[in-house]
């Protein structure tokens, strides 16, 4: 067993690429992994056209205040899909989720189980950014939650994944905590759920890292058995 310290450097040696990462995607490669992102979206697909017809949405104030509606990104047929809270600022000026710090994060524990981006679809409870990345409102969430039903039902993945406390209470109507519900396998309309740690969380509680890297081999675990049972 690794003690304290060494974990807290083979932390900082991750944590480290990982911002390396970060710098040289702002500096260009960012605009390469948006259209290689874009290009696994299929052509005049059920979900292109569900983005046309709600891109405009004035539902509620965050209509006014965004600079992109973030409808989702990733493999239209993935067999997993990540739900995560809200776009942040670079989610928002992008208009493609979880392409921040907590972006990058989620890459790397993709990576940790042989996944890519393109492996997986990523949407968000909600569309638009709260000012000042505040937590969402209930009426906020209550105006955009069926765009998010609408994407389930059209990517009808083999697996959810609820990225932090407010995706995993909202899809599953429950208001336990994180720690109950993470490590099990819930159910959201038949597709099987499972919660773990937003990435952000992570990246504000490094020590959550070893637990969250548990979450990720459990849900490998989970989309290998759903294959075995077809
Ligand atoms: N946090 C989220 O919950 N979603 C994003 O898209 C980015 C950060």
């Amino acid at each position: 067993m690794p003690n304290f310290t060494e974990k807290l450097s083979g932390f900082w040696h991750w944590y480290h690429d990982l911002y390396n990462n970060e710098w040289y995607i702002e500096a260009g490669l960012e605009k390469f992994e948006k259209k290689k992102l874009q290009s696994i979206e299929l052509k005049d697909s059920s979900l292109k056209k569900f983005k046309k017809e709600i891109e405009n949405c004035q539902k509620c104030s965050l209509g006014k205040t965004r600079t992109n509606f973030v409808f989702g990104v990733g493999n239209e047929k993935a067999e997993l899909m990540f739900v995560g809270e809200a776009p942040g600022k670079d989610e928002d000026l992008q208009g493609i989720p979880f392409v921040g710090r907590a972006g990058q994060l989620l890459n790397r524990l993709l990576k940790h189980i042989h996944l890519n981006r393109e492996d997986v679809y990523i949407a968000n409870i909600l569309k638009c950014r709260p000012p000042k990345n505040r937590d969402p409102l209930p009426e906020e969430v209550e105006k955009c939650l069926p765009y998010l039903h609408k994407q389930i039902e059209l990517v009808n993945p083999k697996l959810l994944v609820a990225l932090g406390k407010v995706a995993g209470q909202n899809l599953l109507k429950s208001q336990f905590s994180l720690s109950n519900l993470r490590k099990r396998i819930w159910q959201y309309q038949n597709i099987p759920l499972i919660v773990t740690f937003h990435p952000a969380y992570i990246l504000r509680y490094p020590a959550m890292l070893d637990e969250a890297l548990e979450d990720m081999k459990f849900i490998k675990k989970e989309l290998e058995s759903l294959h075995s049972t077809g």
